[in-house]
C-alpha cells in the first residue's frame, strides 16, 4: 500500500474521497483522513467563511493530513482556494480552471497541490503548472467527467507524467484499487462509494436508492450546466433532461442561491448577465440543478431530487460507516493482489514445466 502519493500526503492508504460539493462536510473528511485516507473537503461555491468554519472544524476531528477542493469557474471557487491556502491546508485540490498560483502558494509553506483533470491536455497543463499530482476522472467519472474510459486514461497518463497520478470514475472496491494501481495510477478518488456511507449527508432515500441502481442507471449529458455531466437516473434527472430551464423558478431560486453563496443578489444578477447569453443560461441551468440537489440533502423526494452519480453506483450494495468501508476495501485489495500473485506465480510454475518451456 506504500506509493506516491502515500508518500507525498504522509498517509497510510492512497485513498482518497472526492471533493464533493455540499457533500463532503467535515465529519466525511475526518473519518476518511482517520481511517488512514486522504480527506477532501468539498468546497463547492461555499461562502469563503464557511469554507474556513469547515477547515478549523476538520482540525478538531484529526490531527492527520487532509485536503480540500475548489472547482476555481464557479462563484467563490477561487475565493475559497485562497482560504485553503491561507489555512495552509496539507493538500489543496482544484478543477475547472489554472492553478499555477495555487501550486506556488501551497509549495511556500509545504502543502501538496492537486489539479482535477480530465484528459491529456489539462493533465500536461497541471504539470507545466507545478501540480504535484493530477486527478484523474475518466468517463465512468460523476459529475463533470471525461469522454475516455478510465481504463485508458490512467494507462495513458501514467506514462506521459512524472507526477503520480490517481484515478477517479468506477472504483468503489479494493478489486477495483488494485486494478487502478496495475494500470500505473497511484491511488484513488472515490465519490459515489463515499455519499453512500453512514457519514454521507444525502438523505437516506437516495442512499437506498444507490444500493438499488446498476451500472446502466446513470445519465451523461450537458443539459444539466452546460457541461458534460455524469447523474443518477431519478425521475427529476429524467425530466431535466428533456424539458426547459423555467425562468420563472429560476428568478425564484436565485433569491436562495445568492443567500446560499453569501453573495448580493444584484452582484450575482450582474455578474450572469455580464457573462454572456450563453453563460446565462447555463448559470440558470446549474441553479435548477442545484435546487434538486438540495432535495437529496433535504427532503430525500425521489421524484424531484437528482444528484451526481458515477457508473460504480452499480457496484454499490450497502451504507457503511467509513471506518468499516475502509478496512474492507484495505482487505478486498490485498486479496485481490494475493490472487492475481497466485494466478502468475502458477502461470509461471504450469509454463516452466510445459515441453515448450524445456
Ligand atoms: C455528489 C457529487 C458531488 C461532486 N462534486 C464535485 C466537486 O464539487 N468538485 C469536483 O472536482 N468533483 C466533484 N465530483 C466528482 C468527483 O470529484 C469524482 O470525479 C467522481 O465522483 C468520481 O467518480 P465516482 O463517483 O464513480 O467515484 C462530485 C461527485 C459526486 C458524486
Amino acid at each position: 500500500m506504500k506509493t506516491a502519493i502515500t508518500d507525498l500526503f504522509g498517509v497510510k492508504y492512497p485513498i482518497l474521497n472526492a471533493g464533493m460539493g455540499r457533500v463532503a462536510l467535515p465529519n466525511m473528511v475526518a473519518a476518511v483522513s482517520n481511517a488512514g485516507g486522504l480527506g477532501v473537503l468539498g468546497c463547492g461555491s461555499n461562502p469563503p467563511e464557511l469554507t474556513r468554519e469547515y477547515i478549523r472544524e476538520i482540525r478538531t476531528l484529526t490531527d492527520k493530513p487532509f485536503g480540500g477542493n475548489a472547482p476555481l469557474m464557479l462563484p467563490n471557487g477561487r475565493a475559497n482556494a485562497e482560504v485553503m491556502l491561507e489555512e495552509k491546508v496539507h493538500v489543496v485540490n482544484y478543477s475547472m480552471g489554472k492553478g499555477d498560483w495555487i501550486a506556488k502558494a501551497a509549495h511556500e509553506y509545504g502543502g501538496k497541490a492537486i489539479a482535477s483533470v480530465t484528459n491529456q491536455h489539462l493533465a500536461q497543463r497541471a504539470q507545466a503548472h507545478g501540480a504535484d499530482a493530477v486527478i484523474a476522472a475518466g468517463l465512468e467519472a460523476a459529475g463533470h467527467a471525461g469522454d475516455v474510459t478510465c481504463f485508458v486514461l490512467i494507462r495513458r497518463l501514467a506514462q506521459m507524467l512524472d507526477i503520480p497520478v490517481i484515478a477517479a470514475g468506477g472504483v468503489a472496491d479494493g478489486t477495483g484499487l488494485v486494478g487502478a494501481l496495475a494500470l500505473g495510477a497511484s491511488g484513488v478518488s472515490m465519490g459515489t462509494r463515499f455519499w453512500t456511507t453512514q457519514e454521507g449527508p444525502m438523505h437516506q432515500n437516495f442512499k437506498d436508492k444507490a444500493v438499488e441502481l446498476d451500472i446502466t442507471d446513470t445519465i451523461f449529458s450537458d443539459k444539466y450546466d452546460g457541461v458534460m455531466n455524469r447523474v443518477m437516473k431519478t425521475p427529476a434527472a429524467v425530466r431535466a433532461l428533456n424539458g426547459r430551464v423555467n425562468p420563472i423558478a429560476v428568478f425564484f431560486s436565485s433569491f436562495s442561491l445568492a443567500r446560499e453563496l453569501n453573495i448580493p443578489y444584484l452582484k450575482l444578477f450582474m455578474d450572469v448577465i455580464k457573462s454572456g447569453p450563453k453563460n446565462t443560461y447555463d448559470m440558470m441551468r446549474m441553479s435548477q440543478m442545484l435546487q434538486m440537489h438540495t432535495i437529496t440533502l433535504t427532503t430525500g423526494d425521489m421524484q424531484k431530487g437528482m444528484t451526481a452519480s458515477g457508473m460504480s453506483v452499480g457496484l454499490v450494495n450497502d451504507v457503511p460507516t467509513i471506518a468499516e468501508l475502509m478496512e474492507r476495501i484495505v482487505d478486498e485489495a490485498r486479496e485481490a493482489y494475493a490472487r492475481l500473485n497466485e494466478q502468475m506465480s502458477e502461470d509461471a510454475a504450469t509454463s516452466s514445466s510445459s515441453p515448450e518451456a524445456a
